[in-house]
């Protein structure tokens, strides 16, 4: 699965790697996935790279947990529809043949191991987690990032599994529902309610007030009830909305990928003004707020991380082939 047998493949070729973050000499090396063009889960290998050193107004964050999300999948295999009218767009912005940042990996959860110049929010020590977006480059043993990206100090009582656990569903979830006027919802639906922005879009449903239905498939139902949705419709048994529910708001976590008879069917329960959404329909956004909220809902035990399965840096094929499957429970989490 790794090249040579040993996990570590050698990558001396600075020049050749064009994540320009990761380019700075700071003294050592990193151990770092790469992903030097598009494929199936093999195309990613370990190597040695440079560590980066935080420039002006970034810190240094060394990786204790990241997470193998859908979006990683999804940009390794360059898997976009091919209908998409900005798919040359996302090619030339992405990079052509491969990753023009080859370290993916959107999320980590770490401690703050040194900051640039004029950072104020953070310290050397500070335990943090957030999510990088489109620079990616979490699948490695340090990230510098922006003080200010989407980033917030980690609570002790989280672990740094979790923080990488929630981060993704949690940041996408809270925006999609925040799209969707869920404050003004009562009756909510959740249409795949199994999956990383699923399991985080239900707990938070419930956070205001609404009544919650969550479809998953028959092996989920438990997990999506002990999330507290009040009603569970499993879509491999049931084909149609056919109790005359009406919901104010359907939210589709899954995507246009991922669909069944029965997603059809959630499409039309709504109300005269009700709103359905799908988590594909335009970009995500995520807010360092969003973040602040789950650290007080967890705090209070009013929200949780999911965790699927753990595995090593050194596993990183093993969980991209996993999330490939596109069954995965909540969420895979990489000890780094
Ligand atoms: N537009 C954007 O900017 C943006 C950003 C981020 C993510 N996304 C998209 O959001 C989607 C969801 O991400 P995620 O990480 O939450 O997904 P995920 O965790 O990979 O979803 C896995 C879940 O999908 C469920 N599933 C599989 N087939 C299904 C079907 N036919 N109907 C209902 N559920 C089904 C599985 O549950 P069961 O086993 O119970 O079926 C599993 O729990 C991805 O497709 C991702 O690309 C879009």
């Amino acid at each position: 699965m790794v090249p040579d047998g040993t996990g570590i493949k050698k990558d001396n070729d600075r020049n050749a790697d064009a994540d320009t973050k990761h380019t700075r000499i700071a003294g050592r090396p990193m151990k770092a996935v790469v992903c030097r063009k598009y494929g199936p889960p093999e195309v990613l290998s370990l190597a040695e790279l440079e560590k980066p050193a935080p420039g002006k107004g970034q810190v240094c964050v060394k990786i204790v947990a990241t997470a193998v999300t859908a979006s990683d999948c999804r940009v390794r295999a360059f898997r976009f529809p091919m209908w998409h009218p900005m798919i040359l767009m996302f090619r030339l912005i992405i990079g052509v043949t491969g990753p023009r940042r080859p370290i993916l990996g959107l999320v980590l959860a770490g401690e703050v191991e040194s900051v640039g110049e004029d950072v104020t929010k953070f310290k050397p020590g500070d335990q943090v987690y957030g999510m990088t977006g489109a620079d990616f480059g979490t699948y490695a043993e340090f990230k510098c990032l922006p003080e200010n990206a989407c980033l917030v100090k980690k609570p002790s009582f989280m672990s740094y599994e979790e923080a990488a656990a929630v981060t993704y569903g949690g940041l996408l979830a809270g925006y999609c529902l925040e799209k969707g006027e869920i404050h003004r919802r009562k009756k909510v639906l959740i249409y795949g309610a199994s999956g990383a922005i699923g399991t985080a879009a239900v707990q938070l449903a419930k956070q205001t007030g609404a009544e919650v239905t969550g479809v998953c498939s028959t092996a989920n139902l438990d997990l999506v009830e002990s999330l507290g949705a009040d009603m569970v419709i499993d879509y491999t048994r049931e084909d149609r909305i056919d109790t005359g529910e009406r919901y104010d708001f359907v939210f589709d976590a899954v995507g246009k990928d991922k669909s069944s008879k029965l997603k059809v069917s959630c499409r039309k329960a709504l109300t005269r003004s009700g709103k359905y959404l799908s988590v594909d329909d335009g970009m995500l956004k995520s807010r360092t707020e969003d973040l602040h909220k789950i650290n007080e809902l967890m705090e209070s035990g009013r929200f949780r991380a999911v965790i699927d399965r753990t595995y090593t840096l050194d596993q990183i094929v093993e969980a991209h082939c996993y999330v490939d499957t596109g069954r995965k429970r909540g969420n895979v989490v990489i000890d780094v």
